[in-house]
């Protein structure tokens, strides 16, 4: 990170995307250090972790770990109605006023009153009675992940898995990750058949793994529904295609090289190409495996032969992609020449 600061000494701060949708944790407070040591703020896009400031079991939350900003969604992790993202702002950094005008411009003129109660009624039972509520979650976690890591073929992420040198700093347990490859089988797949045979939704698949997420709403009753269908569904695995392979990239191959600024290429002349044209052109769209939704192509970057076969293999996995412009990416949007 020291070096991404020296590679780019007109960096105005930094935004850090953690917990991830599989609930790993990054070292914010280091982070934030090195921020501070650069004079710039941290901005966490903390989305799924809501709940985090209200047990001290949880990871540390950003506003406590020096972040300036941080961005949550209260509809994840916690028990707002959709659309209920809220951001937080502390310290000197980052003026109030400015942040307003900011919100200001990108915010609706007809806020919810709904939303705003949902909100509200949220942020009080978590003050009244949070650690109460997300202690017996989080003991209810444990119990179905040992009930689960007892189910043969299925294997449970832990904390170990998970958090360690060179991994991340931290794990939140209410994040079950279910790894499949043992069953040959992807997470798309199990998903699709969980929600077909169980009427269950899975929070998150890959072509490897899918992640069940324990919220205070939980209790026996739905964690035993979910049991139940995990077991049915290796007792019955025959239904269920083995996995396809997925070309993945090494995480470095996933930086590709910025050529133009993203609104050059989002709001210049363009053209639809197909993959094997795409190789080597700048892409004009954004292209965002969901879950987790992070883009493997922004605008602006390179596109190279691993991204595509990363994101055509996935396709034909069961991958899904919400924002190309051909979802099935016959063609990429590409800047024209
Ligand atoms: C890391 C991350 N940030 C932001 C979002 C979007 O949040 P919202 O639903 O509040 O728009 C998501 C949605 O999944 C996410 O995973």
């Amino acid at each position: 990170m020291r070096d991404a600061f020296a590679k780019h000494p007109d960096a105005k701060g930094m935004l850090l995307i953690t917990p991830t949708d599989y609930g790993a944790c990054a070292a914010i407070r280091e982070t934030a250090r090195v921020c501070h040591d650069h004079d710039v703020p941290l901005i966490v896009d903390e989305a799924w972790g809501a709940h985090f400031p209200f047990h001290p079991a949880l990871p540390s939350w950003a506003m406590d770990a020096g972040a300036a900003i941080c961005v949550t969604s209260v509809h994840k992790m916690g028990c707002g109605l959709e659309q209920g993202s809220v951001f937080h702002l502390r310290g000197e950094r980052v003026d109030p006023q400015v942040l307003a005008s900011r919100a200001d411009r990108l915010g609706t003129t007809s806020p919810s009153a709904l939303i705003f109660a949902g909100l509200d009624g949220w942020r009080r039972q978590m003050v009244q009675h949070g650690e109460e509520l997300l202690g017996r979650a989080l003991d209810l976690a444990a119990s179905v992940r040992a009930e689960l890591a007892a189910v043969p073929g299925i294997r449970v992420l832990e904390r170990d898995d998970l958090v360690g040198p060179r991994l991340a700093d931290d794990h939140d347990p209410l994040k079950i990750v279910l790894d499949l490859q043992e069953l040959d089988r992807s997470g798309y797949d199990a998903s699709e058949w969980l929600r077909e045979h169980h009427r269950i939704d899975m929070g998150l698949s890959d072509h490897r793994r899918m992640a069940a997420q324990i919220t205070i709403a939980d209790d026996e009753e739905t964690t035993g529904r979910l049991l139940t269908a995990i077991r049915d569904l290796v007792d019955r695995i025959d239904e269920i295609r083995p996995a396809k392979p997925v070309d993945l990239p090494e995480p470095g191959e996933l930086e590709l090289e910025q050529a133009i600024l993203p609104r050059d290429a989002f709001f210049g002349p363009i053209e639809d190409v197909p993959p094997e044209e795409a190789i080597g052109r700048v892409a004009a769209e954004t292209i965002s495996p969901y879950p987790p939704g992070v883009p493997a192509v922004a605008p602006g970057e390179v596109i190279t032969r691993a991204v595509v076969d990363y994101l055509l293999s996935g396709l034909d996995a069961g991958m899904y992609l919400p924002d190309p412009a051909d979802p099935q990416l016959k063609t990429f949007r590409v800047v024209k020449r």
